[in-house]
């Protein structure tokens, strides 16, 4: 099985739409996709998936959009071990602390026993369509990297 859990946050949608762009590149490589808000999920919701994306845009001075900052204080004990993840958000350069959540859930990820398989995935602002093409290939390679992992070759 190849399931893959994509939690967000997302005040204006930019997040969200990057987690649509990783589900379609999980699709793709034949494994299953939930895509949850984190306004209306439970971070042990996170220990069913076989993979991980989990994104959260940047706000405040580089702190994490709202409800991702409720969410991650609850991650508190997870044990993420043995799960294969990646961090994303969109975010601004014009700020300061460019992608500061982006980096803060990676750290989480690794912290909890996550392997992250790609570095944090930055997408500025709306994503475009370059972008979304990033972000499903980025999306497959998670897929890929699960299917892998369960049936190594021989
Ligand atoms: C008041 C305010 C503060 C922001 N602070 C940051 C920041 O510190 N770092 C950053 O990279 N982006 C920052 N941003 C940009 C947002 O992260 C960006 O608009 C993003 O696309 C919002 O995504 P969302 O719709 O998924 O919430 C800020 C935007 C606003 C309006």
């Amino acid at each position: 099985m190849c399931r893959i859990g994509i939690f967000y946050g997302s005040n204006t949608g930019n997040t969200r739409e990057v987690a649509e762009a990783i589900a379609s590149g999980v699709i793709a490589a034949g494994g299953t996709a939930e895509i949850k808000n984190v306004a209306k999920a439970f971070p042990e919701e996170l220990l069913k998936y076989d993979g991980l994306a989990l994104g959260s845009s940047t706000w405040g001075d580089g702190k994490f959009q709202r409800d991702f900052d409720f969410f991650h204080e609850m991650m508190d004990g997870l044990d993420l071990r043995g799960k294969k993840a990646i961090p994303f958000g969109s975010c601004d350069p014009l700020y300061e602390q460019f992608g500061k959540a982006v980096d803060m859930i990676d750290s989480r990820l690794k912290e909890l026993g996550a392997e992250t398989i790609a570095s944090p995935v930055k997408i500025i602002r709306t994503p475009g369509e370059a972008d979304k093409k990033n972000c499903y290939e980025i999306g497959k390679q998670l897929a890929n990297e699960v299917i892998k992992q369960e049936s190594p070759a021989i």
